[in-house]
């Protein structure tokens, strides 16, 4: 690797290009060898050699300037967090260029919402968590965490009362983490308004934003004042629904050394594979994005005029509560909707039997639509109470939007619709 100097040097040069450039080109020229290759190459290795026993031992005492074992660095998974770097901070960086941005790669979304907590959660914590999460994150705080002696406490970080109430009742809190958009609801977050309120009642307090339905292009967290964002990389930052992976960006030096630590210690690395796959996915973000959000908009104002529909949860449309805060902090309201039919259960199964362009699958974030049932699939993990209270009933419809014609996702929901 090069040194840190360089490295920082490289990952300067490129703040000062658009989203679309630094998508394509940013972390490109780092950490490759001078081979001339234009695309960078996949380091499928486990461990790296040493030219000596004392290079060995110098570079474990300082091991964050050169390769040894592929779950403490490898040149293909740094390229990749160098673009996020790039993508997520560079607001944050161009203010204030002493600050660190670092990302961590992650096996998995999950594992990098369990490194998180072990990262930076003792027992006797609090962790204060969104009332509105995707299941195995909802799962993995009620049920694992309080294993480890963390409590958690659920808050509804769309109303900033109940922000500000379950700060202060709970002085022992050290983290508050919170998805906007959430899944499946779309609920919003106003995460400056959120931050301030942490920064008065309880400054110590560590703001995670999971930015997965948003990404960057929608949606930077850390120059809003969060201190963490949190990625689920297997949706749309790879774009092609063909790997696993997770993400964690933060502008803090203790909390990027907390993270190296523990994924030394508990090792949710990606593979080079993978990693090769999610830097090339990046570099179209944008344009997939632009497709999504207003292939969404179209469809989501359709189906609010649709006979067979109920209720459409999306924050770009005029009737949504959530229309005024989108506008505030996101560039678009994104590529997913969620609506209720006219109907229950059963008619939830015949809707989901009868499309036939979209998949009938869970995750989301792909170049193809997806469309699934959060109540019976990704939130069945929750028990029936909690789905009922946060509003995930028996006739909603989860739908990530793909970046087909719309007419032709039009015509499959219509057709599937009449077939209820
Ligand atoms: C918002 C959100 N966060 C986290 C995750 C977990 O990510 P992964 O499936 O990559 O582990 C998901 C998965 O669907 C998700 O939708």
């Amino acid at each position: 690797m090069e040194d840190s100097n360089l490295r920082d040097a490289i990952e300067a040069f490129y703040l000062r290009y658009g989203f679309a450039t630094r998508c394509l080109h940013a972390g490109e020229k780092i950490g490759q060898p001078k081979l001339k290759s234009h695309v960078n190459a996949i380091f499928a290795t486990s461990t790296f050699t040493f030219d000596s026993a004392e290079e060995g031992a110098d570079l474990f005492a300082r091991r964050k300037q050169g390769y040894i074992y592929t779950r403490m660095g490898n040149p293909t998974v740094v390229v990749a967090e160098a673009k996020l770097n790039s993508l997520e901070g560079r607001d944050v960086k161009l203010a204030d260029p002493d600050c660190c941005i670092a990302s961590l790669l992650y096996s998995s979304g999950m594992g990098a919402i369990a490194s998180l907590a072990f990262a930076l959660l003792h027992p006797g914590d609090v962790l204060l968590r969104g009332e509105t999460l995707y299941g195995s994150t909802d799962d993995f705080f009620l049920t694992m965490l309080p294993r480890f002696g963390v409590k958690t406490v659920i808050v509804d970080t769309e109303n900033l009362d109940d922000v500000r109430e379950k700060i202060r009742q709970n002085p022992k809190a050290k983290m508050i983490f919170f998805e906007t958009p959430t899944n499946p609801l779309l609920g919003l977050t106003d995460i400056p308004e959120l931050v301030k309120i942490v920064r008065e009642v309880n400054p110590e307090i560590v703001v995670a934003v999971d930015n997965t339905f948003a990404t960057p292009y929608l949606q930077q967290p850390l120059s809003m004042g969060a201190d963490v964002i949190m990625h689920s990389t297997t949706k749309y930052l790879s774009g092609h629904g063909a790997l696993i992976g997770g993400a964690l960006v933060t502008k803090h030096e203790w909390i990027k050394e907390e993270l190296f630590h523990t994924m030394k210690d508990t090792g949710a690395c990606p593979s080079p594979f993978d990693t090769w796959l999610l830097n090339m996915g990046m570099k179209t973000l944008p344009l997939r994005m632009d497709k999504h959000c207003s292939s969404a908009q179209i469809l989501a104002e359709w189906l609010e005029n649709h006979p067979r529909v109920k209720k459409v949860y999306y924050p770009g449309l005029k009737s949504s509560p959530e229309y005024a805060l989108a506008k505030k902090q996101m560039r678009a309201a994104g590529g997913m909707i969620s609506f209720e039919i006219d109907g229950g259960y059963e008619q939830a199964t015949k809707f989901l039997n009868n499309v036939h362009l979209l998949s009938l699958a869970v995750s989301l974030g792909c170049v193809d639509s997806l469309v699934q049932h959060p109540a019976s699939m990704t939130h069945a993990s929750m028990s029936p109470e909690a789905r009922l209270h946060a509003g995930i009933t028996d006739n909603l419809i989860r739908l990530s939007v793909g970046i087909e014609e719309v007419e032709d996702l039009k015509a499959d929901i219509d057709h599937a619709l009449a077939k209820m």
